[in-house]
């Protein structure tokens, strides 16, 4: 019976596809996979932990963007991160605002600071904005524990982990502000192997069915890597996750 059903499935299978349903339904692939995706992200919301520890504005009506580094503020108090080295990476700099915001709060001077973007604009359309929008030029630093690399993450990445830049025991910080799926599951999964417990993963436009969240599941379910909510807000635009 079972071997039965097996076949029947196949079949069933070879003849849909046979009958090239992307042609007629082709149109259903991006609300489908935005339904699915909306429902996990629910999912998600709905496991969250909100209390004094851990600051989550989920509901609220008013989305202000300053809550941002309150909840970044939170994350450095909690973690002790003022002055204990850290290394710092950000993936989606563009003028550099969030990049110095990191400097100036983690102060300790054995601390690294790596910041990774094109500089010339996103090199992929997302949602209402075009490809090469957020197109800056490279920010000046006058501090010498920042540094930036000029390129395609897909491109500078890779290069850079096998200058074994990381110290064993060393907490990582991994500011994901790319907004692309593709851009924060390439750096997602290129950082696979060196993540640690107690590092931290900051996301910045996490809600988004499609993108950052979409990215976040699929390199969690491909490593088993497990984290826990550190503080949300905004309704969960920007998150902040300790590796456990
Ligand atoms: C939202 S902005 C970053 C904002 C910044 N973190 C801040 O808060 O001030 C997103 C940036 O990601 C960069 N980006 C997206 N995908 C990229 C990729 N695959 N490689 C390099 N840069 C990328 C874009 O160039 C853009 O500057």
């Amino acid at each position: 019976m079972r071997n039965a059903l097996i076949r029947l499935h196949i079949h069933a299978k070879g003849l849909l596809l046979l009958l090239r349903p992307h042609r007629w339904l082709g149109w259903a692939a991006h609300p489908l996979r935005f339904g699915a995706n909306t429902l996990a992200l629910s999912a998600w919301i709905a496991r969250q932990r909100k209390g004094p520890d851990v600051p989550n504005d989920f509901h609220t009506f008013r989305r202000v963007h300053a809550r941002r580094e309150r909840l970044h503020e939170h994350v450095v108090q909690r973690l002790g991160l003022h002055d204990s080295p850290i290394d710092y990476l950000e993936f989606g700099v563009f003028d550099g605002r969030s990049f110095r915001w990191w400097l100036a709060h983690a102060r300790h001077a054995d601390s690294r600071f790596h910041g990774f973007d094109t500089f010339e604009g996103l090199p992929e359309q997302w949602g209402a904005f075009a490809k090469g929008d957020m197109a800056a030029a490279i920010p000046a630093l006058d501090d010498p524990r920042g540094r930036f690399h000029k390129g395609l993450f897909q491109q500078t990445l890779l290069p850079f982990l096998r200058t074994a830049p990381f110290v064993e025991g060393r907490r990582k910080v991994v500011h994901l502000d790319a907004d692309l799926y593709s851009s924060t599951l390439f750096v997602l999964t290129a950082l696979g192997p060196y993540l640690r417990a107690g590092d931290v993963l900051l996301f910045d436009e996490f809600n988004v069915p499609n993108h950052e969240f979409a990215a976040l599941q699929a390199f969690q379910a491909a490593w088993y890597v497990r984290t826990e909510l550190l503080g949300a807000v905004n309704n969960h635009y920007q998150v902040a996750l300790l590796v456990l």
